[in-house]
């Protein structure tokens, strides 16, 4: 379907669709008058990166909206505290982790897997507001995520390159959010192996990864701890919202 040529330039090539991916109208950066689309100021400080098809969208979050939603996210780590899972080989994560939504991924020698319920036998809590607000405005807002995986990377945690493959369709994509420190953000290709490129996520930065680029490998090799004033004891959040059914 073409677009309306009003909305070109803002339409990512990647995931395909000009509806789903108007994201400078529906966060209205794009101011109209008497008809005609005029760039707002805001949105000229936004950048839209596209690599190896995973979209990242610099700068989504203002540092008003970081704040509010950090603060859900201390919320959905009360009900369901974080903790540290082994991998399926047995090595305990560098990184600690809850979930919020229908759904959580967990991890142990089994293997990868969503669980319904947090490893203290609770449900876990629903998803945030302000997080799903970001969904609706980039994904969908007829179906939402069943998971919203919470990362927490403390000094020296990190992720290796690996793919996310635990939900049944691939169509829809996975939709990553950062908060606190900046972090490296490694993508590979769907293929094992092979040269990899990367970019730095701030805080306030989304990524989409979806179409062709749902399965790329990916991981973070590097959080520069206590680059980000977001989180007072330095650290980085990332969110990873997934439809999991
Ligand atoms: C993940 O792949 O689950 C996390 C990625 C990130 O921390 O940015
Ligand atoms: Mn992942």
């Amino acid at each position: 379907m073409p677009c309306p040529p009003r909305f070109r330039g803002y339409i990512s090539r990647g995931l395909g669709g000009c509806k789903r991916r108007l994201w400078g109208k529906s966060r209205e950066l794009v101011i109209f008058r008497d008809g005609v689309a005029v760039v707002s100021e805001r949105q000229a400080m936004q950048t839209r990166l596209e690599i190896r098809g995973v979209e990242v969208l610099k700068g989504y979050l203002d540092p008003k909206a970081q704040e509010a939603m950090v603060g859900d996210i201390r919320g959905v780590a009360a009900a369901a505290p974080l903790f540290s899972p082994e991998t399926r080989f047995g090595r305990k994560m560098s990184v600690a982790m809850t979930s919020a939504g229908k759904y959580g991924w967990y991890t142990d020698r089994s293997g990868y897997r969503y669980e319904r319920r947090h490893p203290s036998g609770r449900e876990w809590p629903p998803i945030p507001d302000s997080v799903l607000a970001v969904w609706r405005d980039l994904v969908s807002a007829e179906r939402l995520p069943d998971c919203c995986l919470v990362n927490f990377y403390r000094d020296g945690a990190k992720m290796g390159l690996h793919q996310d493959r635990d939900e049944a369709d691939f169509s829809w994509p996975v939709l990553s959010v950062s908060l606190g420190d900046t972090a490296r953000f490694r993508i590979g290709s769907v293929e094992r192996g092979g040269s990899t490129e990367a970019v730095w996520l701030e805080s306030g930065d989304v990524c989409l990864m979806g179409g062709p680029a749902r399965l790329v490998h990916h991981g973070i090799d590097k959080v520069r701890f206590g680059s980000s004033s977001l989180l007072s004891d330095g650290g980085r959040i990332n969110l990873t919202l997934r439809v999991v059914d």
